[in-house]
């Protein structure tokens, strides 16, 4: 089959379409023939070397897909349904195969582009807000990268489910428009409010945050700890401005704030079919039009060094799909 490969760790030059033994599947496993996969940020870390596959992954790169099941030997899927699905890898490929409690079916509205941006993405942001973050109805949150694919299905898990104050954070104009327009309450550029606690505590009416999702880290930590009310949650989800910090830990202390962290690739199964069953409860909201899917931009597989190159850039709001096949 067609699959996108490396040559070796490295930058998009090491990318290429290549040929890979087509997967043979086991119990309880489909086999799907993939129509989209969807780009997050690990793929570039998984195709510079710095991600590990966890053991027994494929080492395509590609964490999640849609498609139309080609074979199945997991009971509550047959072949031809189209399904969209997390993987632990594989998914810059022709088929996938993959556990059938980690796919769900793709609702009847949405194209095959707009489910291959779900998975990975809007599973991550459920499971920050409510296994990790323990938000609950009426509290105020801080959403950093917020024009990201994560970020907005954060701002709009946050809206439903009744967040006081969401207050999305970018370094791009564009972007905190594009928040604004998918829920956010308040916006703070970054780049112009480098301290931009002062910013939050101004939203919130002196008060601060009870949830920091933080996917930058680096010098954001010292003013996420300004941001929070005491006893604010705040998880630490990604360091994409580095790691290291220069944080002032008496307050941190003094604020009792809990930090906490987590990878969802590298959870068990029994995790994270669990976060897809307790998911699919909210699959009638993309149905129905109130979650909205922002796709910032379509490759084919033979494109994916520009793939790639897009999101190094920074520029995608929302999703980068690669197309690996028609319908
Ligand atoms: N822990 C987990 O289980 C898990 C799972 C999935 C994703 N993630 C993480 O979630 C984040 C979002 O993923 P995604 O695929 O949706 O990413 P994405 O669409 O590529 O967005 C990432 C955004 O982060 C911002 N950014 C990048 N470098 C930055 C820096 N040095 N300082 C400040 N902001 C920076 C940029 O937005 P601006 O232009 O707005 O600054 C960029 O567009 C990534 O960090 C990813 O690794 C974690």
């Amino acid at each position: 089959m067609r699959s996108v490969l490396t040559r070796a760790a490295g930058g998009i030059g090491q990318l290429f379409v290549g040929t890979s033994p087509r997967p043979v599947i086991q119990e309880n496993e489909v086999l799907i023939r993939t129509c989209a996969a969807g780009l997050n940020r690990l793929d570039i870390m998984q195709r510079e070397g710095k991600y590990p596959v966890p053991a027994g992954a494929s080492t395509i790169m590609g964490v999640e897909v849609s498609g139309i099941i080609e074979e199945s030997k997991y009971p509550h899927f047959k072949a031809g349904d189209r399904v969209m699905s997390l993987l632990s890898g594989g998914g810059y490929a022709e088929y996938v195969s993959c556990r059938g409690e980690l796919c769900l079916p793709i609702p009847s509205n949405l194209s095959f582009h707009q489910a291959a941006s779900i998975p990975e993405a809007w599973l991550t942001a459920y499971q920050l807000l409510n296994l990790i973050g323990d938000f609950k109805n009426g509290e105020s949150v801080l959403i950093h990268a917020a024009g990201s694919g994560v970020g907005l299905a954060l701002i709009q898990l946050c809206k439903c489910w009744g967040a006081k104050h969401i207050i999305a954070t970018s370094r791009s104009e564009s972007k905190l428009i594009t928040c604004k327009e998918y829920g956010a309450t308040n916006v703070v550029n970054t780049k112009d409010y480098p301290e931009f606690s002062s910013e939050v505590l101004t939203a919130t009416d002196g008060r601060g945050v009870d949830l920091v999702l933080d996917c930058v880290g680096g010098n954001y930590l010292d003013e996420n700890v300004k941001s929070c009310v005491f006893e604010a949650r705040y998880v630490l989800y990604a360091i994409m401005a580095g790691a290291k910090a220069n944080i002032n830990l008496a307050r941190v202390v003094q604020k009792q704030v809990k930090l906490i962290t987590t990878r969802l690739r590298s959870r068990p199964l029994q995790y994270r079919s669990d976060l897809v069953s307790k998911f699919s409860e909210l699959l009638p909201y993309f149905e129905d039009g109130s979650f909205k899917l922002l796709i910032d931009s379509v490759y084919g597989m033979d494109d994916v060094q520009e793939a790639h190159k897009r999101m190094e850039s920074n520029e995608n709001t929302g999703k980068i799909i690669l197309e690996i096949s028609k319908e």
